[in-house]
C-alpha cells in the first residue's frame, strides 16, 4: 500500500523545489554596476554634468528593464563625480545580462565589509619624553598642517576634544566638503573637523532585501554611535589632548599622527547585520564624494574577503583615488595568523598589519603568596583589595549543568555555576566570545575576578581590556602552567594586582597574532601586507554613545578608549602618509608608500629580528617591509615610484583588454609585449614559483642627495640573488635608474617553502640612506 503514496509524494516535492527556485530567481538584490571612469575632467564637475551622467545611467538601465521609470525606481546611487557606475536593486537575471554589456567593467552584489577593530608616537620616534626632537617629521611638517585626512568608518563623535579647532586657521579654500547635520542639529563641524557625511542607501537596500528589521541606532547623521570611527580618525590626526586616559591608565597627552591636519568623516558603517556592516554601494559613494571634496589621504579600517579587484568597493574606490594622487591606507584584517588571510591587497593600496607598542598595562597573578607570579595585562577599572587572596578555580571545574565543557572553558554567558564560582577568581580561556564578555560571565555568577588565558593560537598576544571586574590577561604558556598548578592542588589562593602603566617594555614591537598574513591570495607576486604599525591596546578618542567594551550590559561612557586591531594600526600609517604629503606635496601615493616601506625597521627594541606572538622570528608575510619609522620615511633617499599608467599596465597583465582599460584613461593601449606582474615597480619583491632562474626589473628615483648607492643583498636560504648594476650613481635630483635582479634557486633550496631575504641600496654619506626591500621567494624545483 506504500507504493502509490510515495509516488504521490515525489511529484509534490519536485513541484516545491521548482517553485522555490523560481521565487529565488525573481528575488531582487542590490548590485553595483561599474563602468570605470567618466569621460569628463573631474575639475569640470557641475550639477549639470552630474545630472547628465545620472540620466545616462537611467537610460542605460532602461534598455534592460523596459522603461526609464523602472530604472529610476531601482537605482539608489549614481556615481557621477570620479567613479562611473550606479547601485541598483535588480533581479539576478538582469544583473547577469547587464554584465555582458561591452561598456560594463563589472556587476557585483552590494556586499558587506567588516570593521577591522598615545604613546604610539613616542614609540615611533616622533617625540622623546614629550619633546619633539629636531629630526622629527613633526617638526619638519608643522604636524601635518594643510593636509586633509578622510576616514571611511562609523562616523565621528564631533564633541571629542581630539577634534577641537583652537588655534587653527580658516578651512582651506579648495575644500568642497560638507557637514551633513540637517537631521542632527547637535552635530557641528569646525576648522579641524571640516567635513562629515553619511551614506546608508546601500545598507538599507541590503537590509530591505534580507527582511531584517532596521536597527534603531541607524541614525541619519554622521555621528559615531559605535566608537570605532572616532578612535581611528583621532589616531590618524587627533589634536593634542593633555591628561587623556582610560580609568586613569595610560595617562598622557593623546594625539594623532598628523595633529594639525584637517579631518573629514565619511560614515559608511552601520550597526552590524547578518552580512556585514559597511556596504560596497555606500563605500563607493563615500570615495566618490571624498575625492571631489578634496581629501589628500584616506584611511579605511575595514574590509572583506580578497577577490577580484573590480568586484570590491574598496579596491575600486581606492583605484580612482590613487589615479588622482590620493593615498589610500587600509587595514590588512584580523584573520591572522593564518597564511593567505590578508585583505585589501590591490597593488595601489597601502596595506597595514598590526604589532605591539612598548607599553603595557601590567596586572599580575599571584598564587599562594609568591609560589607563582605571572605577568598579565589589564585595563580593569576595578581592583581587588591589596594583598587579599581568594580561592582560584578553572572555569571547566565551575561548569553549570547542561552546558558543554567548551562553553564553560571559554566562559560564554551563563555557562558557569554560581555555587562553584561565588567569591572566587576564575580562569577562562580565550576564543569564541568577546574577551570582556567572559568577565561578565564570571561577574554574573558571583566571581570576584577573572584570569583570561590565551589558547595556543594566540600565544603571547596579550591585550589590555576594560574588563568589568578585576581581571588580567596572560599568555598561553603561563595559562598552561597556571592550570597545571590548580589541578595539582585543591586549595590554591590567588590575587590579581591592580593594573600599572609600564613603559619601554621589551621586546617591542612584536606581531599581533590577529594580524592577517600573506601570501597575497589574489596576486601572489605582490607582497602583502606592506607595513606594520601599532595596533594593540591603542588609546584614542571614543564615542560617548557607547561603552568602552561595546557590550550592552556595560553602561560606562569614556572619552578615550583602548582598542586593538589592524583597524588601529591603519590610521597610524594614514597619519604618517599625511605628514609625508605635507613634507612632499608633489609625491605620488606610490612614492609615499615607497618611502614608508623602504625605511621600515625589521628589528625590535632589543635589536633582534621582530618576532611573532609565539616568540618565533616573524616574516615579511606578517610585517611586509617592517615596522614604520616616520622620521626616516620623510627622507628615504630613493623611491620606487608607480604612475597611473603602471597600474593600467598591471590590469593588462591581469587580462583586461585595451577597450576595457580605456574607460579609465583615454587613449590607452596595453603594451605590445606583455609585462610580468613581478616587474611592477613595487618596493618589495615576491616570486611565488621560482623554477630555475628569473630576472626582475626595478627602477628607483633619487629624491635625496647626489651620490652613489651600492647594493647589499641578504640572500634567502637556498636562493642566489644577483643585482645588475651593483652601483647606481645619481648626478641630480629626480634622476631615475633601472636595475635587474636575478634570482636563482640553488641545489640546497628547500622546494615548496617560502624563504625570505632583502635587497638594500646603501649610500653611506653624511646623510646616509638605506633603501630596503624585502624578498619573498618560493623555489619549486627545476622544470623537467
Ligand atoms: C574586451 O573585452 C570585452 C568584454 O569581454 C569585449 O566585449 C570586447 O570586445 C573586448 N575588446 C577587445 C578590443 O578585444
Ligand atoms: C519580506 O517581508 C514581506 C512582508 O513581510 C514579504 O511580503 C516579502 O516576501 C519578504 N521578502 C523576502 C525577500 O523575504
Ligand atoms: C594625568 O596627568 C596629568 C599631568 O601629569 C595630571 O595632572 C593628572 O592628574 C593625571 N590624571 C590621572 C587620572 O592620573
Ligand atoms: C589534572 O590532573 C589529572 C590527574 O591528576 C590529570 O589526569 C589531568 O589530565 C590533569 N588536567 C590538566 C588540565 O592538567
Ligand atoms: C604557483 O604554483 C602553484 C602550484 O602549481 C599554483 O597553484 C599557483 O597558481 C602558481 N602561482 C603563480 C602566481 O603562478
Amino acid at each position: 500500500m506504500g507504493g502509490p503514496r510515495s509516488l504521490f509524494v515525489l511529484p509534490l516535492l519536485l513541484l516545491f523545489v521548482v517553485l522555490s527556485q523560481s521565487t529565488v530567481q525573481a528575488e531582487k538584490k542590490s548590485y553595483v554596476v561599474y563602468f570605470g571612469a567618466h569621460s569628463h575632467d573631474p575639475k569640470e564637475i557641475s550639477l549639470e554634468s552630474e545630472q547628465k551622467v545620472a540620466n545616462s545611467h537611467y537610460e542605460f538601465l532602461a534598455s534592460f528593464l523596459g522603461s526609464k521609470e523602472k530604472a529610476q525606481d531601482s537605482i539608489f546611487y549614481s556615481y557621477t563625480k570620479y567613479i562611473n557606475g550606479f547601485a541598483a536593486i535588480l533581479e539576478e537575471q538582469d544583473a547577469k545580462q547587464i554584465a555582458q554589456h561591452p561598456n560594463v567593467i563589472s556587476v557585483f552584489p552590494n556586499r558587506g565589509h567588516k570593521l577591522h577593530t598615545t604613546r604610539s608616537w613616542d614609540f615611533l620616534g616622533l617625540e622623546r619624553n614629550g619633546r619633539v626632537p629636531e629630526r622629527s617629521i613633526w617638526g619638519k611638517t608643522n604636524y601635518g598642517e594643510n593636509v586633509i585626512i578622510g576616514n571611511l568608518d562609523t562616523g565621528v563623535w564631533p564633541e571629542s576634544e581630539s577634534f577641537g579647532d583652537e588655534g587653527m586657521g580658516p578651512v582651506p579654500t579648495e575644500w568642497k566638503g560638507e557637514c551633513e547635520n540637517h537631521k542632527d542639529s547637535k552635530f557641528h563641524c569646525n576648522r579641524k573637523l571640516i567635513g562629515a557625511r553619511f551614506f546608508k542607501q546601500g545598507y538599507l537596500a541590503f537590509i530591505g532585501s534580507q527582511n531584517t528589521t532596521r536597527p534603531a541606532d541607524a541614525i541619519d547623521s554622521p555621528r559615531d554611535t559605535d566608537g570605532h570611527g572616532t578612535h581611528t580618525l583621532s589616531t590618524a590626526a587627533g589634536r593634542l589632548v593633555p591628561s587623556a586616559n582610560l580609568f586613569g591608565y595610560g595617562n598622557g597627552t593623546a594625539k594623532g599622527g598628523a595633529p594639525n591636519a584637517r579631518v573629514a568623516a565619511y560614515k559608511v558603517c552601520w550597526p552590524p547585520v547578518d552580512g556585514g556592516e559597511c556596504f560596497d554601494a555606500d563605500i563607493l559613494a563615500a570615495f566618490d564624494h571624498a575625492l571631489f571634496d578634496g581629501v589628500n589621504v584616506l584611511s579605511v579600517s575595514l574590509g572583506g574577503l580578497a577577490g577580484d579587484y573590480f568586484e570590491d568597493g574598496i579596491a575600486i574606490g581606492s583605484f580612482h583615488a590613487v589615479k588622482h594622487g590620493i593615498t589610500v591606507v587600509c587595514s590588512a584584517g584580523n584573520s591572522g595568523p593564518d597564511a593567505g588571510s590578508v585583505a585589501n591587497v590591490a597593488p595601489w593600496i597601502l596595506t597595514v598589519g598590526a604589532s605591539t607598542l612598548d607599553r603595557e598595562f601590567q596586572a599580575d597573578v599571584l598564587i599562594d603568596d609568591t609560589k607563582m607570579h605571572i605577568k598579565g595585562q589589564s585595563l580593569s577599572a576595578s581592583k581587588l583589595p591589596a594583598k587579599k587572596f581568594y580561592p582560584f578555580i578553572s572555569s571547566v571545574d565551575a561548569k553549570a549543568a547542561d552546558v558543554s565543557e567548551v562553553d564553560a572553558m571559554q566562559c560564554v554567558l551563563d555557562s558557569l555555576d554560581p555555587k562553584k564560582v561565588k567569591g572566587k577568581i576564575v580562569v577562562c580561556i580565550r576564543g569564541n566570545n568577546a574577551r570582556v564578555e567572559k568577565g561578565e560571565t564570571v561577574r554574573e555568577a558571583g566571581g570576584v575576578g577573572m584570569v583570561l588565558a590565551n589558547d595556543e593560537s594566540t600565544g603571547n598576544e596579550i591585550i589590555a581590556d576594560a574588563h568589568v571586574l578585576p581581571a588580567t590577561h596572560i599568555s598561553y604558556s603561563d595559562g598552561v602552567a597556571l592550570l597545571k598548578y590548580l589541578n595539582s592542588t585543591r586549595s590554591a589562593l590567588g590575587h590579581i594586582t591592580a593594573p600599572e602603566t609600564k613603559l619601554a617594555t621589551k621586546p617591542a614591537p612584536f606581531m599581533a597574532a590577529f594580524s592577517s598574513q600573506g601570501p597575497n591570495p589574489v596576486n601572489e607576486e605582490i607582497l602583502k601586507p606592506d607595513i606594520t604599525a601599532p595596533g594593540v591596546s591603542i588609546l584614542a578618542a571614543y564615542s560617548e554613545a557607547t561603552s568602552p567594551t561595546g557590550l550592552d550590559f556595560d553602561k560606562r561612557r569614556v572619552p578615550f578608549n583602548s582598542e586593538s586591531g589592524t583597524s588601529m594600526s591603519c590610521p597610524h600609517i594614514a597619519g604618517v602618509a599625511g605628514l609625508l604629503k605635507a613634507a612632499h606635496p608633489g609625491w605620488s601615493p606610490s612614492a609615499i608608500r615607497s618611502a614608508i616601506m623602504t625605511t621600515a625597521i625589521v628589528r625590535d627594541n632589543t635589536h633582534r629580528p621582530i618576532e611573532d606572538s609565539s616568540s618565533h622570528r616573524a616574516t615579511p608575510f606578517a610585517y611586509g617591509s617592517g615596522h614604520v619609522h616616520p622620521n626616516r620615511a620623510v627622507d628615504p633617499g630613493l623611491i620606487y615610484d608607480l604612475s597611473p599608467n603602471d597600474y593600467l599596465n598591471f590590469l593588462c597583465m591581469l587580462g583586461y583588454n585595451s577597450s576595457q582599460i580605456a574607460t579609465f584613461s583615454h587613449p590607452y593601449k596595453c603594451p605590445e609585449t606583455p609585462i610580468k606582474i613581478e616587474d611592477l615597480n613595487y618596493p618589495s619583491i615576491a616570486v611565488p614559483n621560482l623554477s630555475g632562474k628569473v630576472t626582475l626589473t626595478r627602477r628607483v628615483k633619487n629624491v635625496g642627495t647626489i651620490g652613489t648607492y651600492q647594493v647589499h643583498v641578504e640572500e634567502p636560504r637556498g636562493v642566489s640573488v644577483s643585482v645588475e648594476p651593483t652601483k647606481l650613481e645619481f648626478c641630480r635630483l629626480g634622476e631615475e635608474k633601472e636595475f635587474k635582479v636575478v634570482l636563482e634557486a640553488r641545489n640546497d633550496a628547500s622546494v615548496g617553502d617560502y624563504v625570505f631575504g632583502a635587497l638594500i641600496w646603501k649610500n653611506d654619506g653624511r646623510h646616509g640612506h638605506h633603501v630596503r626591500s624585502p624578498i619573498a621567494v618560493r623555489p619549486v624545483g627545476q622544470k623537467l
